[in-house]
């Protein structure tokens, strides 16, 4: 039996933290959907086709990853795309509370699992709002984002 996870995010930008979580779920399981949320409410410095093609760039080696997008419930999307996992990135315990809370409640409206892969150390104090902080502010975000991410930002921010 083949098996696929759901990565979902709003990546905005997608950061080394993300890839290293997206890269060892695509260890593990036969198939990664990586799913970014419309999420108009979060009002996204990047908009969704430009953070799909970020992530489509950084992801282009990995065969069994692909980039998608939905709005509304993820559990729908999942439904569509015929997906029963989902695989969540846990920084530190603070993490923890929020994510263990979505996975209960998307268990309870539709049954589906929520997988925790720990972020690796050397990322875990990284986030998408704190690269675009520190890029916004004229600091140094190289390292954190890859290079074409990097680029966007410059142009973006300034
Ligand atoms: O990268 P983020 O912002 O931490 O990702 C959060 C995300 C997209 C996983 C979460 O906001 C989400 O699932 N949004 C879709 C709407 C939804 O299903 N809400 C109910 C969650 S229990």
């Amino acid at each position: 039996m083949s098996l696929t996870a759901l990565c979902p995010g709003t990546f905005d930008p997608v950061t080394y933290g993300h890839l290293d979580v997206i890269e060892r779920a695509a260890g593990l399981f036969d198939r990664v959907v990586v799913a970014v949320v419309e999420n108009p409410s979060k009002e996204p410095l990047f908009t969704l086709e430009e953070r799909r093609t970020m992530l489509k760039e950084s992801l282009a080696d990995l065969e069994n990853v692909e980039v998608d997008s939905f709005s509304g419930l993820l559990v729908d999307f999942a439904r569509r795309r015929g997906v029963r996992m989902l695989v969540k990135g846990l920084r530190a315990v603070s993490d923890f509370d929020y994510e263990l809370q979505m996975a209960q409640m998307n268990h309870r409206l539709s049954g589906i699992e929520t997988c925790f892969i720990p972020a690796s150390p050397t990322w875990s104090y990284l986030s998408s709002s704190l690269v675009k902080e520190v890029a916004s502010l004229g600091g140094d975000v190289e390292g954190l984002v890859p290079p074409h991410v990097q680029e966007r930002l410059r142009e973006r921010l300034g």
